[in-house]
């Protein structure tokens, strides 16, 4: 039991699955586990354990934003034996060498938010993902013939930035391929805390081309970027 989650040591799989949005991690505990049981529900963000092809796994919301998915990866991995958190996410690409409904493994997360400096004074810009859980997923992609693309992302505390054209000076000065908002805090927590984490996630908006995904075809990327998560368990150990 801890302030943001009420559950108990062993209600969570060594792997937890993360959606920012709970009511996905629902439909994902729904449509893709066998045995599903709701473990959390606090402030509405729902989690969930249950099986992959005979593999405990957990699902749960991270909510939006570092400061969300800080305080849920970090009481995962303190309080719940959690080993692993696979962010399962969406971005807005920076380069048309991405393309609406892409889907990509961050090898690295840049970011100008002060998180990592205010947890423990790491004032280094850049995080990384753990190299083992990378590896398993691009071999799930590579398994079922599903592209993914790996760059460095742009962790930005700032959706509405003053000036959006911004991106392009990330993308030259950092080689940002593309935004989101959560995997800096992520990967600084498992860094800490001597756990693993990766990411990712499925191009839903450009900031070049200014295209949005439609509904219908949103689901078909985020039906690819589940199948080579899920698939990672089973490639794995
Ligand atoms: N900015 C930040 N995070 C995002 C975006 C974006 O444009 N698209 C999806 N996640």
């Amino acid at each position: 039991m801890t302030p943001h989650i009420h559950a108990e040591l062993g209600d969570f799989a060594k792997t937890v699955l993360m959606p920012g949005d709970p009511l996905r991690a629902k439909f994902i505990a729904e449509y893709y586990l066998s045995n599903a049981r709701e473990v959390s529900n606090v402030r509405n963000i729902l989690a969930y354990t249950g099986n992959y092809r005979g593999v405990p796994v957990s699902v749960m919301g991270s909510g939006m934003g570092m400061p969300s998915i800080g305080i849920y990866s970090w009481e995962l991995f303190t309080e719940f034996a959690v080993e692993k958190i696979i962010r399962i996410g969406s971005c807005g690409a920076y380069t048309k060498t991405l393309q609406l409904y892409d889907v990509l493994l961050a090898q690295s997360a840049w970011s100008e938010s002060s998180f990592a400096r205010t947890q423990n004074g790491d004032t280094l810009p850049i995080k990384h993902p753990s190299s083992e859980l990378n590896e398993q997923l691009i071999a799930s992609a590579k398994q079922q013939n599903i592209a993914l693309h790996q760059g460095t992302v742009h962790s930005s505390d700032v959706f509405y930035r003053q000036d959006f054209m911004d991106y392009q000076r990330i993308l030259n000065e950092h080689n940002a391929i593309a935004v989101e908002m959560e995997s800096f805090a992520l990967f600084h927590n498992a860094e800490v805390l001597g756990k693993h984490a990766a990411c990712l996630l499925t191009v839903s908006d450009h900031l070049v081309t200014n295209e949005a995904a439609s509904s219908e075809a949103r689901q078909t990327s985020f039906t690819q970027m589940m199948d080579i998560a899920l698939g990672s368990l089973v490639v794995a150990d």
